[in-house]
């Protein structure tokens, strides 16, 4: 066992990751007794998850998939396939852009045009500076590398409307719409049915077994089902993830509203704190990005010596930022976060810079 793998193990508590260390015994727990199998993706808890998140966000079909990579790309190339460009517009920081090797391109041939800058959400007047034909638009809600962002609700309907004008579909990739729920203060089908398709995850801010899914027209599921066989994704059985989403979306989603009021009292507890900057501030989401004002190295002892005398696990390495003097970190604000007093959070939190 790598001495990473080992500290986190003994590590008693993490807060910084939604719901704490994964405990395999609780996850297994979540599949439940009484889920049906299916056979290739067919029928039991895999059909009973796609048609309660298709009527859950109000539309008339769904189909689950292993991952949302393998999904997004999918759903983007059928859009693309029924109209006459390859070109779909996205965020500079979307998670195609900058987590997918580039498949989007390589396995399914579209052009990307990102628009707007990388430090700001899209506006509609980004959108309004693109000539071109378009095959579909990306909004990722929200925006997780801006520390979960949102646009602004009118923007975004503007947005979209923009998207439909020109006869490009509007996909919405929803990893947290659970998240970005709590923010707009809106239900899920509300926001999910602005656009032509979304894209749901179960094992983010849900904290079941990964896997997610897509919903749209019947055609267009149709179309990516098709996709995920050619892709490997019809695996012989996925009952297990389905059943693990079932059991938890429920009441995961319930947090929401209460997980964002953690949020925004951790990023006022830190209000004072010297060095320890939250992006956005206030949080828009039960999520946010912390500037420390801190060298990588200085950071990284202080991440371990927390791990080694406190039983912390926070941090083992931050994203750097353009300035060397500065890092950047992602807190998920989930079960084991909110078990945590916001003004103990800020203590941990500015420990860091020490
Ligand atoms: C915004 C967003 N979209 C898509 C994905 C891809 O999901 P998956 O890990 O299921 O491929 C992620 C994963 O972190 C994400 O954060």
């Amino acid at each position: 066992m790598d001495d990473e793998t080992r500290l986190r193990r003994d590590s008693c508590h993490t807060f910084v990751q939604g719901d704490g260390l994964v405990r395999p015994a609780d996850l297994l727990a979540s599949i439940g007794d009484a889920a049906v199998p299916d056979v290739y993706g067919e029928g039991g808890a895999v059909a009973e998850l796609e048609s309660t998140v298709a009527e859950l966000l109000g539309f008339p079909a769904a189909v689950f998939l292993p991952s949302g990579t393998m999904a997004q790309a999918a759903t983007l190339r059928v859009h693309a396939d029924e109209r006459a460009s390859r070109a779909v517009l996205w965020h500079p920081q979307c998670h195609l852009a900058t987590h997918e090797e580039d498949a989007y391109a390589r396995v399914h041939a579209l052009d990307a045009r990102a628009v707007g800058q990388r430090h700001r959400v899209v506006t509609l007047a980004d959108l309004d500076a693109v000539p071109e034909p378009v095959a579909a638009v990306l909004w990722e809600l929200p925006q997780r590398d801006l520390g979960g962002q949102l646009p602004g609700w009118d923007d975004l309907v503007a947005q979209v409307g923009w998207a439909r004008e020109r006869g490009a579909a509007a996909h919405l990739d929803g990893a947290r719409l659970w998240e970005a729920s709590a923010g707009y203060g809106r239900p899920v089908d509300e926001i999910a049915g602005l656009f032509d398709s979304a894209y749901v995850s179960f094992y983010k801010g849900i904290g079941a077994l990964p896997g997610c899914c897509v919903v749209g027209t019947p055609s267009l599921v149709g179309q990516v089902r098709d996709w995920r066989r050619r892709l490997g994704g019809t695996l012989f059985a996925m009952w297990p993830s389905a059943a693990s989403a079932l059991n938890r979306l429920p009441e995961r989603l319930a947090e929401m509203p209460a997980r964002l009021a953690h949020a925004r009292a951790i990023a006022a507890a830190l209000g004072d704190v010297e060095g320890v900057r939250v992006v956005p501030d206030p949080p828009q989401t039960p999520m946010m990005h912390l500037l420390f004002s801190v060298a990588e190295e200085r950071f990284v002892a202080n991440a371990r010596r927390l791990a080694e005398d406190d039983g912390i696990w926070v941090w083992p390495k931050p994203m750097p930022t353009d300035d060397p003097d500065v890092v950047r970190c992602e807190l998920s604000v989930g079960r084991a976060t909110c078990a945590l007093e916001p003004a103990r959070i800020a203590e941990i939190l500015r420990s860091l810079c020490d």
